[in-house]
Protein backbone atom coordinates (compact mmCIF):
# COMPACT_ATOMS: atom_id res chain seq x y z
CA UNK A 1 0.00 0.00 0.00
CA UNK A 2 1.04 3.58 -0.92
CA UNK A 3 1.05 5.25 1.96
CA UNK A 4 4.88 5.32 3.14
CA UNK A 5 4.66 2.94 5.57
CA UNK A 6 6.59 0.03 5.27
CA UNK A 7 8.38 1.08 2.64
CA UNK A 8 11.31 -1.68 3.39
CA UNK A 9 10.05 -5.24 4.66
CA UNK A 10 8.83 -4.96 8.24
CA UNK A 11 10.94 -6.73 11.22
CA UNK A 12 10.28 -7.75 14.77
CA UNK A 13 8.45 -10.26 16.63
CA UNK A 14 5.65 -12.50 16.60
CA UNK A 15 4.15 -14.74 19.30
CA UNK A 16 2.64 -17.74 16.93
CA UNK A 17 5.30 -20.14 15.26
CA UNK A 18 6.81 -20.48 19.43
CA UNK A 19 4.56 -19.57 21.63
CA UNK A 20 1.57 -20.84 19.58
CA UNK A 21 -2.06 -21.14 21.48
CA UNK A 22 -0.57 -21.61 24.93
CA UNK A 23 -3.15 -20.15 27.41
CA UNK A 24 -2.83 -22.05 30.61
CA UNK A 25 -1.04 -19.54 32.83
CA UNK A 26 -1.29 -21.33 35.50
CA UNK A 27 1.09 -24.32 34.46
CA UNK A 28 3.40 -22.61 32.20
CA UNK A 29 3.09 -19.01 33.35
CA UNK A 30 6.47 -18.24 31.20
CA UNK A 31 5.20 -18.93 27.85
CA UNK A 32 1.29 -18.37 27.96
CA UNK A 33 0.15 -15.80 25.89
CA UNK A 34 -0.36 -13.11 28.35
CA UNK A 35 1.16 -9.76 28.73
CA UNK A 36 3.95 -10.62 30.94
CA UNK A 37 4.79 -12.28 27.36
CA UNK A 38 5.01 -9.42 25.46
CA UNK A 39 6.35 -7.44 28.21
CA UNK A 40 9.73 -9.97 28.48
CA UNK A 41 10.22 -9.94 25.19
CA UNK A 42 9.43 -6.14 24.52
CA UNK A 43 12.43 -5.80 27.21
CA UNK A 44 14.86 -8.21 25.23
CA UNK A 45 13.72 -6.17 21.89
CA UNK A 46 14.50 -2.62 23.51
CA UNK A 47 17.42 -3.64 25.39
CA UNK A 48 19.97 -6.46 23.76
CA UNK A 49 20.18 -4.11 20.53
CA UNK A 50 17.73 -5.89 18.49
CA UNK A 51 15.73 -2.19 18.09
CA UNK A 52 18.57 -0.59 17.06
CA UNK A 53 18.64 -3.41 14.24
CA UNK A 54 15.22 -2.27 13.04
CA UNK A 55 13.40 -5.42 14.79
CA UNK A 56 11.09 -3.40 16.80
CA UNK A 57 7.28 -4.74 15.52
CA UNK A 58 6.34 -6.98 18.70
CA UNK A 59 3.16 -8.43 16.95
CA UNK A 60 0.56 -10.57 19.23
CA UNK A 61 -0.58 -13.30 17.14
CA UNK A 62 -3.99 -15.37 17.73
CA UNK A 63 -5.40 -16.51 21.67
CA UNK A 64 -5.27 -12.99 23.01
CA UNK A 65 -8.90 -12.62 23.11
CA UNK A 66 -12.14 -13.21 25.67
CA UNK A 67 -14.10 -16.03 24.13
CA UNK A 68 -16.83 -13.45 24.12
CA UNK A 69 -17.20 -9.37 22.67
CA UNK A 70 -18.09 -6.93 25.11
CA UNK A 71 -21.01 -5.57 26.00
CA UNK A 72 -20.96 -2.90 23.47
CA UNK A 73 -19.62 -5.85 20.80
CA UNK A 74 -16.24 -4.71 21.00
CA UNK A 75 -13.03 -7.22 20.70
CA UNK A 76 -11.39 -7.60 24.23
CA UNK A 77 -8.25 -9.33 25.68
CA UNK A 78 -8.63 -12.36 27.98
CA UNK A 79 -9.34 -10.53 31.35
CA UNK A 80 -6.58 -12.70 33.21
CA UNK A 81 -4.01 -13.01 30.93
CA UNK A 82 -4.25 -9.50 29.99
CA UNK A 83 -5.12 -7.58 33.20
CA UNK A 84 -3.94 -4.11 31.97
CA UNK A 85 -6.06 -4.71 29.03
CA UNK A 86 -4.05 -3.76 25.50
CA UNK A 87 -3.65 0.38 26.19
CA UNK A 88 -1.51 -0.61 28.84
CA UNK A 89 0.78 -3.13 27.05
CA UNK A 90 1.03 -0.59 23.78
CA UNK A 91 2.07 2.23 26.17
CA UNK A 92 5.01 -0.26 27.52
CA UNK A 93 5.76 -0.88 23.80
CA UNK A 94 6.04 2.78 22.79
CA UNK A 95 7.74 3.65 25.49
CA UNK A 96 10.58 1.37 24.46
CA UNK A 97 10.55 2.83 21.20
CA UNK A 98 8.50 -0.34 19.78
CA UNK A 99 5.69 -0.77 17.77
CA UNK A 100 2.41 -2.86 18.87
CA UNK A 101 0.96 -5.54 16.27
CA UNK A 102 -2.48 -7.76 16.68
CA UNK A 103 -4.18 -10.65 14.76
CA UNK A 104 -7.79 -10.74 13.59
CA UNK A 105 -9.46 -12.63 11.88
CA UNK A 106 -11.88 -12.28 8.73
CA UNK A 107 -14.65 -14.81 9.25
CA UNK A 108 -16.46 -16.20 12.07
CA UNK A 109 -13.75 -17.15 14.42
CA UNK A 110 -9.89 -17.29 14.43
CA UNK A 111 -8.46 -19.92 13.74
CA UNK A 112 -8.11 -20.98 17.26
CA UNK A 113 -11.97 -20.06 17.75
CA UNK A 114 -11.92 -17.28 19.06
CA UNK A 115 -14.04 -14.35 18.10
CA UNK A 116 -13.48 -13.60 14.46
CA UNK A 117 -14.51 -10.13 12.16
CA UNK A 118 -17.01 -10.69 10.19
CA UNK A 119 -18.16 -8.09 7.73
CA UNK A 120 -20.09 -6.13 9.67
CA UNK A 121 -17.82 -5.81 12.88
CA UNK A 122 -15.16 -4.86 10.22
CA UNK A 123 -15.31 -0.75 11.17
CA UNK A 124 -15.79 -0.85 15.17
CA UNK A 125 -13.06 -3.47 15.16
CA UNK A 126 -10.47 -1.29 13.14
CA UNK A 127 -11.44 1.88 15.28
CA UNK A 128 -11.07 -0.60 19.02
CA UNK A 129 -7.30 -1.40 17.17
CA UNK A 130 -6.82 2.18 16.71
CA UNK A 131 -7.87 3.55 20.02
CA UNK A 132 -5.70 0.76 21.71
CA UNK A 133 -2.74 2.75 19.96
CA UNK A 134 -2.19 -0.92 17.75
CA UNK A 135 0.43 0.29 14.82
CA UNK A 136 0.12 -3.41 12.96
CA UNK A 137 -2.50 -5.73 12.04
CA UNK A 138 -2.45 -9.17 11.01
CA UNK A 139 -5.90 -10.32 9.39
CA UNK A 140 -6.56 -13.93 9.00
CA UNK A 141 -8.69 -15.75 6.81
CA UNK A 142 -9.79 -18.57 8.69
CA UNK A 143 -13.99 -19.43 8.92
CA UNK A 144 -15.09 -17.50 5.91
CA UNK A 145 -15.35 -17.89 2.08
CA UNK A 146 -13.43 -16.66 -1.28
CA UNK A 147 -16.57 -13.97 -1.89
CA UNK A 148 -16.23 -13.33 1.65
CA UNK A 149 -11.95 -12.47 1.31
CA UNK A 150 -12.92 -10.26 -1.67
CA UNK A 151 -14.99 -8.24 0.16
CA UNK A 152 -13.48 -8.00 3.37
CA UNK A 153 -10.14 -7.60 2.81
CA UNK A 154 -10.65 -4.46 0.72
CA UNK A 155 -12.63 -2.73 3.61
CA UNK A 156 -10.20 -3.31 6.03
CA UNK A 157 -8.21 -1.86 4.27
CA UNK A 158 -10.35 1.62 4.48
CA UNK A 159 -11.54 1.17 7.86
CA UNK A 160 -7.73 1.12 9.29
CA UNK A 161 -6.93 4.00 6.93
CA UNK A 162 -10.38 5.96 8.19
CA UNK A 163 -9.28 5.80 11.82
CA UNK A 164 -6.28 7.99 10.90
CA UNK A 165 -4.02 6.03 12.66
CA UNK A 166 -0.67 4.62 10.47
CA UNK A 167 -1.44 0.58 11.23
CA UNK A 168 0.83 -1.72 8.79
CA UNK A 169 -1.96 -4.00 7.44
CA UNK A 170 -0.66 -7.71 7.06
CA UNK A 171 -3.09 -9.71 4.87
CA UNK A 172 -3.20 -13.80 5.13
CA UNK A 173 -6.06 -13.34 1.86
CA UNK A 174 -3.67 -15.31 -0.72
CA UNK A 175 -3.08 -18.13 1.58
CA UNK A 176 -6.45 -19.17 1.54
CA UNK A 177 -6.89 -19.31 -2.46
CA UNK A 178 -3.91 -20.85 -3.45
CA UNK A 179 -1.55 -17.56 -3.22
CA UNK A 180 -1.38 -17.60 -7.05
CA UNK A 181 -3.16 -15.77 -9.77
CA UNK A 182 -5.43 -15.69 -11.46
CA UNK A 183 -7.49 -16.96 -7.79
CA UNK A 184 -5.25 -13.71 -6.35
CA UNK A 185 -4.96 -10.14 -8.35
CA UNK A 186 -1.27 -9.38 -6.53
CA UNK A 187 -1.94 -5.99 -8.62
CA UNK A 188 -4.91 -5.30 -6.34
CA UNK A 189 -3.22 -6.97 -3.10
CA UNK A 190 -0.03 -4.32 -3.53
CA UNK A 191 -2.85 -1.95 -3.48
CA UNK A 192 -4.74 -2.44 0.13
CA UNK A 193 -2.18 -3.97 2.05
CA UNK A 194 1.45 -3.46 3.07
CA UNK A 195 2.77 -7.42 3.03
CA UNK A 196 0.66 -10.69 2.64
CA UNK A 197 1.24 -14.27 3.52
CA UNK A 198 1.03 -16.28 0.30
CA UNK A 199 1.98 -19.91 1.39
CA UNK A 200 1.83 -22.42 4.57
CA UNK A 201 2.52 -21.93 7.95
CA UNK A 202 6.15 -21.73 8.72
CA UNK A 203 7.23 -24.96 11.05
CA UNK A 204 9.90 -25.72 13.41
CA UNK A 205 11.84 -27.57 10.78
CA UNK A 206 14.36 -27.21 7.64
CA UNK A 207 11.26 -29.35 6.19
CA UNK A 208 9.09 -26.76 5.91
CA UNK A 209 11.91 -23.98 5.45
CA UNK A 210 13.00 -25.41 2.21
CA UNK A 211 9.21 -26.17 0.97
CA UNK A 212 8.73 -22.21 1.21
CA UNK A 213 11.55 -21.54 0.05
CA UNK A 214 11.29 -24.15 -3.24
CA UNK A 215 7.47 -22.91 -3.67
CA UNK A 216 8.45 -19.00 -3.64
CA UNK A 217 11.00 -19.54 -6.41
CA UNK A 218 9.03 -21.96 -8.27
CA UNK A 219 6.76 -19.25 -8.38
CA UNK A 220 8.76 -16.24 -9.05
CA UNK A 221 7.22 -15.17 -12.13
CA UNK A 222 4.23 -14.74 -10.69
CA UNK A 223 5.33 -13.23 -6.85
CA UNK A 224 8.52 -11.29 -7.75
CA UNK A 225 7.03 -8.41 -9.77
CA UNK A 226 4.04 -7.67 -6.72
CA UNK A 227 6.62 -6.65 -4.49
CA UNK A 228 8.19 -3.39 -3.97
CA UNK A 229 8.38 -0.58 -1.26
CA UNK A 230 5.44 -0.72 0.95
CA UNK A 231 4.25 -4.33 -0.32
CA UNK A 232 5.99 -7.70 0.80
CA UNK A 233 5.53 -11.16 -0.09
CA UNK A 234 6.04 -12.47 3.51
CA UNK A 235 7.06 -16.13 3.51
CA UNK A 236 5.94 -16.53 7.11
CA UNK A 237 8.19 -16.03 10.13
CA UNK A 238 12.00 -16.36 10.74
CA UNK A 239 12.37 -19.63 13.60
CA UNK A 240 16.37 -19.07 14.09
CA UNK A 241 16.60 -19.97 17.33
CA UNK A 242 14.33 -22.57 17.98
CA UNK A 243 14.77 -26.24 18.08
CA UNK A 244 15.01 -27.15 14.14
CA UNK A 245 17.47 -25.37 12.58
CA UNK A 246 21.38 -26.07 12.83
CA UNK A 247 23.63 -22.73 12.05
CA UNK A 248 24.15 -23.85 8.23
CA UNK A 249 20.07 -23.88 8.10
CA UNK A 250 20.01 -21.13 9.71
CA UNK A 251 21.74 -18.66 8.10
CA UNK A 252 20.11 -20.47 5.13
CA UNK A 253 16.84 -18.97 5.80
CA UNK A 254 18.44 -15.49 7.02
CA UNK A 255 20.05 -15.31 3.71
CA UNK A 256 17.33 -16.71 1.44
CA UNK A 257 14.68 -13.92 3.44
CA UNK A 258 17.07 -11.41 2.33
CA UNK A 259 16.71 -12.15 -1.28
CA UNK A 260 13.15 -12.05 -1.05
CA UNK A 261 12.83 -8.74 0.49
CA UNK A 262 10.58 -10.72 3.35
CA UNK A 263 9.38 -9.27 6.36
CA UNK A 264 11.85 -10.28 9.02
CA UNK A 265 9.77 -11.60 12.02
CA UNK A 266 11.23 -13.89 14.39
CA UNK A 267 9.17 -16.09 16.51
CA UNK A 268 11.69 -17.41 19.11
CA UNK A 269 12.46 -16.80 22.75
CA UNK A 270 14.40 -14.03 23.30
CA UNK A 271 14.65 -14.33 26.89
CA UNK A 272 17.08 -17.97 25.77
CA UNK A 273 19.04 -17.55 22.10
CA UNK A 274 21.85 -19.29 21.55
CA UNK A 275 24.21 -16.98 20.32
CA UNK A 276 25.42 -18.35 16.94
CA UNK A 277 21.54 -18.24 16.73
CA UNK A 278 21.86 -14.30 17.53
CA UNK A 279 24.81 -13.59 15.57
CA UNK A 280 22.57 -14.90 12.32
CA UNK A 281 19.72 -12.54 13.19
CA UNK A 282 21.84 -9.47 14.33
CA UNK A 283 24.06 -9.71 11.26
CA UNK A 284 23.97 -6.13 9.93
CA UNK A 285 24.77 -6.57 6.32
CA UNK A 286 22.60 -9.11 5.66
CA UNK A 287 20.31 -7.07 7.37
CA UNK A 288 20.64 -4.13 5.33
CA UNK A 289 20.40 -6.44 2.18
CA UNK A 290 17.07 -6.92 3.07
CA UNK A 291 16.57 -3.77 3.83
CA UNK A 292 17.54 -2.50 0.94
CA UNK A 293 15.51 0.95 -0.48
CA UNK A 294 15.12 -0.06 -3.95
CA UNK A 295 12.96 -2.50 -2.82
CA UNK A 296 13.29 -5.24 -5.92
CA UNK A 297 12.71 -8.65 -4.65
CA UNK A 298 15.54 -11.29 -5.88
CA UNK A 299 14.99 -14.20 -7.80
CA UNK A 300 16.62 -18.15 -8.58
CA UNK A 301 19.15 -17.87 -11.40
CA UNK A 302 19.91 -21.47 -11.41
CA UNK A 303 18.79 -25.02 -10.21
CA UNK A 304 21.72 -27.22 -10.75
CA UNK A 305 20.89 -30.61 -10.84
CA UNK A 306 23.62 -31.04 -8.67
CA UNK A 307 21.69 -29.91 -5.99
CA UNK A 308 23.36 -26.56 -5.49
CA UNK A 309 21.00 -23.54 -6.44
CA UNK A 310 22.12 -19.97 -6.73
CA UNK A 311 20.19 -16.40 -5.76
CA UNK A 312 20.45 -12.83 -6.93
CA UNK A 313 19.08 -9.51 -5.61
CA UNK A 314 20.07 -6.49 -7.05
CA UNK A 315 20.68 -3.81 -5.03
CA UNK A 316 21.00 0.31 -4.45
CA UNK A 317 24.37 1.74 -5.90
CA UNK A 318 24.71 -0.98 -8.37
CA UNK A 319 25.44 -4.01 -5.60
CA UNK A 320 24.34 -7.10 -5.89
CA UNK A 321 23.29 -9.70 -2.94
CA UNK A 322 24.42 -13.55 -4.49
CA UNK A 323 23.56 -16.63 -2.40
CA UNK A 324 24.53 -20.22 -3.12
CA UNK A 325 22.55 -22.49 -1.54
CA UNK A 326 23.34 -26.29 -1.29
CA UNK A 327 20.19 -29.06 -0.90
CA UNK A 328 23.13 -31.76 -0.69
CA UNK A 329 23.02 -34.46 2.15
CA UNK A 330 26.48 -35.57 1.77
CA UNK A 331 29.11 -33.08 2.30
CA UNK A 332 30.39 -29.61 1.71
CA UNK A 333 30.06 -29.57 -1.93
CA UNK A 334 32.67 -27.05 -4.33
CA UNK A 335 30.54 -25.49 -6.85
CA UNK A 336 33.02 -23.89 -9.41
CA UNK A 337 31.63 -20.85 -11.58
CA UNK A 338 32.12 -17.18 -12.47
CA UNK A 339 30.19 -14.17 -12.42
CA UNK A 340 29.08 -13.68 -16.21
CA UNK A 341 27.70 -17.30 -15.92
CA UNK A 342 25.56 -15.52 -12.95
CA UNK A 343 25.02 -13.06 -16.18
CA UNK A 344 26.23 -10.40 -14.10
CA UNK A 345 27.61 -7.45 -16.39
CA UNK A 346 31.33 -7.16 -17.36
CA UNK A 347 33.64 -5.28 -15.16
CA UNK A 348 35.94 -5.30 -11.86
CA UNK A 349 33.96 -6.56 -8.86
CA UNK A 350 34.77 -6.47 -5.05
CA UNK A 351 33.61 -9.62 -2.84
CA UNK A 352 32.43 -9.26 0.54
CA UNK A 353 31.46 -12.76 2.54
CA UNK A 354 28.21 -11.84 4.86
CA UNK A 355 28.42 -14.62 7.01
CA UNK A 356 32.64 -15.17 7.47
CA UNK A 357 32.21 -11.38 7.44
CA UNK A 358 35.41 -11.00 5.47
CA UNK A 359 36.83 -9.22 2.08
CA UNK A 360 37.71 -11.92 -0.66
CA UNK A 361 40.25 -11.07 -3.86
CA UNK A 362 38.59 -8.85 -6.04
CA UNK A 363 37.53 -10.99 -9.39
CA UNK A 364 36.25 -10.04 -12.86
CA UNK A 365 33.48 -11.34 -14.38
CA UNK A 366 35.32 -14.01 -16.02
CA UNK A 367 37.44 -14.95 -13.03
CA UNK A 368 36.43 -18.75 -12.33
CA UNK A 369 36.54 -19.08 -8.20
CA UNK A 370 35.05 -21.75 -6.28
CA UNK A 371 32.51 -21.62 -3.36
CA UNK A 372 32.02 -24.34 -0.67
CA UNK A 373 28.58 -24.49 0.28
CA UNK A 374 28.05 -26.66 3.25
CA UNK A 375 24.50 -29.54 3.23
CA UNK A 376 21.71 -27.49 3.67
CA UNK A 377 23.38 -24.10 4.10
CA UNK A 378 24.67 -21.02 1.75
CA UNK A 379 27.45 -18.60 1.06
CA UNK A 380 26.35 -15.24 1.06
CA UNK A 381 28.22 -12.92 -1.21
CA UNK A 382 27.69 -9.13 -1.38
CA UNK A 383 29.32 -7.88 -4.13
CA UNK A 384 30.02 -3.87 -5.45
CA UNK A 385 31.91 -2.89 -9.02
CA UNK A 386 35.30 -1.49 -8.41
CA UNK A 387 34.19 1.90 -8.33
CA UNK A 388 32.42 1.75 -4.99
CA UNK A 389 35.10 2.44 -2.09
CA UNK A 390 35.34 -0.13 0.38
CA UNK A 391 34.22 1.33 3.23
CA UNK A 392 30.74 1.29 1.78
CA UNK A 393 30.29 -2.19 2.46
CA UNK A 394 30.65 -1.66 6.10
CA UNK A 395 27.35 1.24 5.88
C1 LIG B 1 -3.10 -19.30 10.81
C2 LIG B 1 -1.94 -18.35 10.44
C3 LIG B 1 -0.82 -18.51 11.45
C4 LIG B 1 -1.35 -18.18 12.83
C5 LIG B 1 -2.51 -19.08 13.17
C6 LIG B 1 -3.18 -18.67 14.47
O1 LIG B 1 -2.73 -20.63 10.69
O2 LIG B 1 -1.47 -18.63 9.15
O3 LIG B 1 0.25 -17.65 11.11
O4 LIG B 1 -1.73 -16.83 12.90
O5 LIG B 1 -3.50 -19.04 12.14
O6 LIG B 1 -4.28 -19.47 14.77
Amino acid sequence: RDDGLARTPPMGWMAWERFRCETNCTDNPKNCISEELFRDMADRLSEDGWRELGYKYLIIDDCWMSTQRDKEGRLQPDPVRFPGGIPRLARYVHDRGLKLGIYADLGTHTCMGFPGTPLNKIQVDAQTFASWGVDYLKFDGCYSNAVEHMLGYPVMSEALNATGRPIVYSCSWPVYQGGLPPDINYTLLGEICHLWRNYVDIQDSWDSVEGIIDWFFNNQDDLQPAAGPGRWNDPDMLIIGNFGLSVDQARSQMALWAIMASPLIMSNDLRDLDPAMRAILQNKLVIAINQDPAGFQGRRLLKEKSGIQVFWRPLSHSYIALVFLSLRRDMPYRYSTCLSKLNISAGVYQVYDVFKSSTLPQINSTTDFTVTINPSGVVMWLIAPETQTRSEFRG
